[in-house]
């Protein structure tokens, strides 16, 4: 494979994130991680130096990355804009809750609980977009269920990505993958296959 991102830093966040509401109970969602870690394992491939910043997932770390574990989207924030500064691509993969439950110190007890209040959680994103600096490429996911091309430029340019890649829920926990890149300039680049194969394409589409 060519060594495409020879010299360059990447960036990547990836899985679902965990917001818990006592010590033994938390809201998350289904995102296996699998398109975040296919596209570390080929930005290593082609050459670059990658962090991975993943949340609770069953997949095996991939070899010869910096790999960064968090669990909450806090913990997630603090770790992304870290590095950031220093990367010359950012991936935000990673299915990030928008919110967090206000979280009790012990176990809550059923007779007791009558609502939940939850507060918003930080987008990583939209942070990283306000923080791009030039010459640095940010990509961020879009999932949608509806409307699909319009909420995906809406974000793209909400968040000052550099290109949005339009993710459908049937992609959710899959091996094969089918997304459509949308560039700020409004044109898209339709991609399908396994998520390895569909990762290795966007990194070269991003490369150009
Ligand atoms: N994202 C993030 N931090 C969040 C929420 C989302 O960094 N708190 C990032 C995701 O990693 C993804 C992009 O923003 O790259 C879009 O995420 P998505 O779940 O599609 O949308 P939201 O921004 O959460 O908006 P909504 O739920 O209203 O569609």
């Amino acid at each position: 494979m060519k060594k495409l991102l020879k010299n360059k830093k990447i960036l990547i966040t990836a899985g679902p994130t965990r917001e818990y509401l006592d010590p033994v109970r938390y809201i998350s969602n289904d995102s296996s991680g699998k398109m975040g870690y296919a596209l570390a394992t080929a930005a290593k491939k082609m050459g670059a130096s990658v962090t991975l910043i993943s949340g609770p997932t069953h997949l095996k770390k991939p070899a010869g990355l910096n790999f960064i574990s968090v669990v909450t989207a806090r913990d997630m924030k603090k770790e992304t804009l870290k590095k950031f500064k220093k990367s010359d691509i950012a991936i935000c993969a990673a299915a990030v809750a928008d919110f967090s439950p206000i979280s009790c110190k012990n176990k809550i007890k059923k007779h007791k609980i009558k609502n939940i209040k939850f507060t918003r959680n930080p987008d990583i994103l939209a942070l990283l977009g306000k923080k791009k600096k030039s010459g640095q490429t940010l990509i961020g996911f879009a999932l949608e269920t509806e409307n699909i091309r319009r909420n995906s430029v809406k974000k793209l340019k909400e968040k000052n990505c550099d290109i949005i890649i339009a993710n459908s829920e049937k992609n959710i926990g899959s091996d094969i993958a089918e997304v459509d890149l949308v560039w700020a300039d409004g044109t898209s680049t339709l991609l399908k296959g396994t998520k390895t194969t569909v990762a290795e394409k966007i990194i070269k589409e991003i490369v150009g």
